[in-house]
């Protein structure tokens, strides 16, 4: 080795490997890197050799030695050589490296602003980029040539984003917005391509931080292909180069990858769809990942020649993008960093090229020079509010505008008049009522009041309204909820009838709900249309009858979906005059001409009542002991004496009017000789029904003053 110590091996390409093996010569049993596939270790006689290292070569001799090797042990002959001579074959092996793997050890990247100059002018059959170099010379890829899309892998770290970032800035340099533009998704925090905003060809870029605009964007591709077809048509076109300035090539540039299709599983069949048209209609895939493996579907691969490798781990990831290992072989260290395999389509190796990085100034530069901003491939997202009277028809009940990504479309939405029945189902503060009062607005429509006797009394006459009529009913599950059971259960009963029997009659309904349980679920479940506002939980979207993979967290409010379909429903505006079918009605009854039969329960109210009446001159007694019932007396009694006055009772069902406390509810239909509820009651607010010959039941206060 000589004194000077192991100065040849630095010389030998493996010292500096950025691709193949990592070689280290050390004396002494010094320390051997983790890094190192290729330790050469010298120790003194009798020491322990490292355990890595498989082969010992003992000299015997000037030009013996013993060699131990696989548990077997042959006697050598060595031919020793000079250090000159070492430095000699060093210096060889990096000739041939380089001439192998076109790649000169930590040889520094040119720059990509010049690379840029040197690439070649545009043209419609082409999209070059230069944004890597191979021993200081530029390397072209062209996407259309090479790709019509590419496959990007790399661990983290190893500069994919980078990479990308000087591919987006290469090919805007030389192209005007009109000729490329750019649609950019990061799925793995979000940050990547904010650098690249400013540029007038980036379109968008999407992130996870707002999956649902991101979705909604990437959604929209579907209607940039029918676009696309449909300009290439109308031009009798082939392809996207035939088309001349009419088509301009749109790249979709997604960093990580996996993490958007493990997101939104659907976008595979998207994806796939893209790379399979996508040569023709001039739009262009780059795709990366970490891994390889379960990240890229066929469907993607067949048709992604072009593949460029940064390091990864695992050979296998390798094979699948490159047909070899070798960029699991890929230094880790740092004068390795950038180093990229690229294999273009008519490439039988990959080649190893040095990736550009993007330093300030360039992207200032670009923007800076002005000209339109491409097209973008989609419609802005819907606005946060939409006012009736902005879209108000005479010919239909306007609903709002939905959302139609997939066809590049926002077109307003109707309550269509077969549909007769509809539910809104959203969480709280989701936007039920103003829904509820857009349409009633529009229709006239007789509304429910929300307190519960007032809800009875409008609910229970359904059966009398006339046709044309609409009826909307907010928060049923609530008012059902504050309803007794028989009550709730004959309000659904109501509605059901006028549901089931809309189309028929001419009428509409419309309910709105929280939550859906019970009858309340059943009713709705009949109902011709739903629609379903904001959710906070996905359960809760489910439980509406949602689309688990519809539910959006944080929804504005007054949007949600009718079917798939995403609408922002319209605000009916402040002075719009809602017909309301009044809060329910509460008549006072005073004893008058007729006899009067009261059933109350004994007590302090009672002692009142009868002091007050006395006190107007009318007769009172007691039911107890009473033989007959005349006309401008009052007979007071518990329900139990009026039970057992069998005959009085009778006659006060047949002549009188009869007064049943709502304290008596329970015994109320005994008392009556009734199967139907009264009018539902105010528990505690002194109400009471008053029965009158061949008069239905009706709600009174009865309360002294
Ligand atoms: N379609 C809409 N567009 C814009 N803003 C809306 C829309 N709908 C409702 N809002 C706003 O949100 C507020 C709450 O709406 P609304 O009362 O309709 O919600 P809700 O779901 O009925 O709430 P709650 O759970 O309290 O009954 C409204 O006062 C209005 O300011
Ligand atoms: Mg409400």
């Amino acid at each position: 080795l000589g004194d000077e110590g192991p100065s040849w091996a630095d010389a030998a390409p493996h010292r500096h490997a950025a691709t193949g093996h990592l070689l280290q010569l050390s004396e002494d049993g010094g320390l051997v890197g983790a890094d190192v596939d290729i330790p050469i270790v010298v120790v003194a006689e009798g020491a322990p050799p490292p355990p890595r290292c498989a082969a010992v070569l003992r000299l015997t001799g000037p030009a013996r030695a013993r060699l131990d090797i696989d548990g077997r042990t042959h006697d050598v002959d060595v031919e020793p050589i000079s250090l000159g001579q070492a430095v000699q074959a060093a210096n060889m092996l990096t000739t041939r490296a380089e001439s192998a793997l076109g790649h000169r050890a930590g040889e520094a990247p040119l720059p990509l602003d010049d690379l840029i100059r040197l690439a070649p002018a545009p043209r419609p059959d082409a999209l070059v980029a230069s944004f890597a170099s191979v021993t200081a010379e530029a390397l072209a890829v062209d996407l259309v040539r090479d790709g019509p899309h590419a496959v990007v892998i790399g661990v983290t770290g190893s500069g994919k984003s980078e990479l990308l970032t000087s591919w987006v800035v290469s090919l805007c340099a030389r192209h005007t917005p009109q000729q490329v533009a750019f649609l950019l998704v990061d799925f793995k925090g979000g940050r990547t391509f904010d650098p690249l905003l400013p540029l007038p060809h980036v379109t968008g870029v999407l992130t996870d931080l707002d999956e649902a605009a991101a979705v909604r964007a990437i959604e929209s591709l579907r209607a940039e292909v029918r676009h696309r077809e449909r300009v290439l048509g109308g031009l009798g076109a082939r392809d996207v180069a035939e088309a001349g300035d009419a088509l301009g090539r749109l790249v979709i540039v997604v960093d990580e990858y996996a993490a958007l299709v493990a997101a939104q599983p659907g976008l595979h069949d998207l994806f796939g769809d893209l790379a399979a048209r996508g040569r023709a209609l001039g739009i262009h895939l780059v795709l990366s990942a970490q891994r390889a493996a379960g990240v890229f579907r066929d469907a993607v691969l067949a048709n992604a020649p072009l593949r460029i490798a940064l390091r990864v781990t695992d050979a296998a990831d390798s094979r699948a993008v490159l047909g070899v290992d070798d960029a699991s072989r890929l230094s880790g260290r740092p004068h390795a960093r950038g180093v990229a395999l690229i294999r273009r389509a008519g490439d039988t190796v990959p080649q190893a090229a040095q990736v550009a990085r993007c330093e300030g100034g360039t992207i200032e530069e670009i923007a800076g020079r002005g000209g339109d901003p491409a097209r973008r491939p989609w419609l802005p997202a819907l606005p946060p509010r939409i006012d009736l009277d902005g879209i108000r028809r005479a010919d239909a009940v306007v609903l709002g505008i939905a959302d139609e990504p997939e066809l590049q479309r926002q077109s307003p939405v109707v309550w269509h008049p077969a549909d007769t029945s509809l539910a809104v189902i959203g969480g709280p503060y989701s936007g039920r009522s103003s829904v509820l009062r857009t349409i009633a607005d529009q229709t006239g429509a007789v509304v429910i009041p929300s307190d519960a006797e007032g809800a009875w009394d409008g609910i229970t006459r359904l059966a009398d309204l006339p046709a044309g009529s609409t009826v909307v009913v907010d928060d049923l599950d609530a008012l059902v909820a504050r309803l007794p059971g028989e009550y709730g259960a004959q309000v659904l009963d109501a509605l059901e009838s006028a549901v089931r029997g809309g189309r028929a009659r001419g009428i509409r309904v419309c309910v709105s709900a929280q939550r859906l349980h019970g009858g309340v679920a059943r009713l709705i479940e009949g109902m011709h249309r739903r629609v379903i506002l904001g959710f906070a939980s996905r359960a809760d979207h489910v439980a509406a009858g949602g689309e688990a993979s519809d539910h959006v967290a944080d929804l504005p409010v007054g949007r949600g979906r009718i079917g798939r379909t995403l609408v922002q429903f319209a605000v009916a505006s402040d002075e719009a005059t809602v017909r309301s079918a009044g809060a329910g009605s509460v008549l006072s009854w005073q004893p008058g001409r007729r006899a009067a039969a009261v059933v109350l329960p004994a007590g302090r109210r009672s002692r009142r009542l009868v002091a007050q009446w006395e006190s107007w001159g009318v007769e009172v007694a007691t039911v107890e002991g009473a033989t007959e019932l005349r006309r401008g007396t009052v007979l007071v009694g518990p329900p139990d004496a009026w039970l057992a006055q069998w005959r009085l009772l009778a006659q006060a069902r047949a002549e009188a009017d009869l007064i049943v406390d709502a304290a008596c509810a329970a015994e109320y239909r005994a008392l009556v000789g009734a199967r139907d509820l009264p009018p539902f009651a105010l528990p505690g607010a002194d109400r009471a029904w008053w029965n009158a010959p061949d008069r239905m039941p009706r709600r009174i206060v009865l309360a002294a003053d």
